[in-house]
């Protein structure tokens, strides 16, 4: 991040638990400057400032409309509940502004394609907040394998095993609810879900899914299972729940090709990874002290840090994207294509049947309604 240009000026909308991580890279960042937070709880928009030295004179607003006029931020990070991201992240673009927008992207298929046109018409950048794009070393994998270094792309996994009890579920009533939340897919397993799909490197063409409520008590699902077929002819099968211990949270991906096996994850806070090849004499070789090392190379140890807080991986993305007119890695297609898939995937566990990606009429977390009930 150059520090000769003048810092790019950010307002938080939504001061609450991911807002801690997005103040904390902020804090990390010369090109950026926190020039307001938004909360309608003012005693969040207090505890957040306080939660980093040095923010407790920043500017706090109720009202994000009256904070976006007023600021007219070069960037708007939208970390509210779910059910809000629309309606800011379409203020905040018609006003201007490039988003951070936090996962998922809206709730609905066409409020999510809405947003992607939005941000093509007035050319703002939206980062999402897909971690897990930013993790290093993901990112070298995905070059190899788009490259053609391990062949075809046969399928891939992952597992999203996020235990919350109830204390978490009860800490906001729009958790686990169908129309600001959805369950353990929608909001512990779409980035991971997005995350195998750019990894594969082929769009979903079809979802078949199934869900269930295991232990928790919420509206929407703590446990689902999907598989999708790619358009590559590969298949990518999830595992998401949050119906496991809180203190033994794990996330892994496995990409299985011709010639390579990717697997890479993150159990109980520490990550492991297991990079294999296969040569023509059907020998395997182990890759991982490679690319730990070629990260370091050209990352540098700034991608390694972003690992302990990808957001501040996703704020110099789009710090970077804004200043030269580029993409951000984790772009808004990136959340409209998760969000159709995500709707494909509730849509074949409420039909009870095969459903063809990208949607061609809307489905939204609301038409899950009562599905439990039923
Ligand atoms: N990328 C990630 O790793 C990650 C992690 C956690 C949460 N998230 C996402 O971030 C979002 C927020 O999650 P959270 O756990 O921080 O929620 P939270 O409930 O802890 O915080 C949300 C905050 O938004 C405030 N708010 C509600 N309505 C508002 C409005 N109209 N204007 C301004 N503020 C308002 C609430 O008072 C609260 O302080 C969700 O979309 C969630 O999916 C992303």
């Amino acid at each position: 991040m150059a520090d000769t240009v003048k810092p790019l000026s950010v307002i938080i909308i939504g001061c609450g638990r991911v807002a801690v991580k997005h103040l904390k890279a902020i804090s990390k960042l010369k090109g950026l400057r926190l020039a307001a937070v938004v909360d309608t709880n003012s005693d969040s928009a207090k505890r957040l400032l306080a939660s980093v030295k040095g923010f407790a004179n920043t500017p706090v607003y109720s009202d994000y409309h009256e904070a976006i006029d007023t600021v007219k931020p070069d960037i708007t990070s939208v970390t509210v509940p779910s059910g809000l991201h629309y309606q800011i992240a379409s203020y905040a673009m018609e006003h201007g502004s490039n988003l951070l927008l936090e996962k998922p992207m809206t709730m609905s298929a066409s409020e999510a394609k809405d947003i992607y046109n939005l941000a093509r018409k007035t050319n703002c950048k939206i980062a999402m907040g897909h971690i897990y794009r930013y993790f290093p070393i993901v990112g070298l994998i995905r070059d190899d394998i788009a490259k053609g270094v391990y062949g075809k792309v046969t399928h891939g996994n992952i597992n999203v095993r996020w235990g919350h009890d109830e204390a978490y579920y009860g800490s906001a009533a729009w958790r686990g609810t169908w129309k600001s939340d959805g369950g353990a897919l929608m909001n512990q397993t779409i980035h991971a879900i997005d995350l195998l799909v750019w990894l594969m490197g082929s769009e979903p063409v079809s979802a078949e899914a199934m869900i269930s409520q295991r232990l928790r008590n919420i509206e929407a699902e703590d446990l689902g299972m999907a598989i999708l077929r790619l358009e590559n002819g590969a298949l990518a099968s999830i595992e998401g729940t949050t119906a496991t211990f809180p203190s033994k949270h794990m996330a892994d991906f496995t990409v299985f090709c011709e010639k390579g096996m990717i697997t890479m994850g993150i159990d109980s806070n520490k990550p492991h990874i297991k990079i294999f090849s296969l040569d023509e004499n059907g020998k395997t070789h182990k890759l991982n002290g490679k690319y730990i090392r070629r990260q370091l190379k050209e990352g540098g140890l700034f991608s390694y840090k972003c690992a302990l807080n990808p957001h501040m991986g996703i704020y110099n993305d789009l710090y970077n994207s804004i200043v030269n007119n580029t993409q951000p890695i984790a772009d808004a297609y990136a959340g409209y294509s998760s969000v159709d898939t995500m709707m494909g995937i509730y849509k074949s566990a409420k039909e009870n049947c095969q459903v063809s990606l990208p949607l061609t009429e809307d489905f939204s977390t609301v038409d899950m309604t009562g599905y439990f009930q039923s």
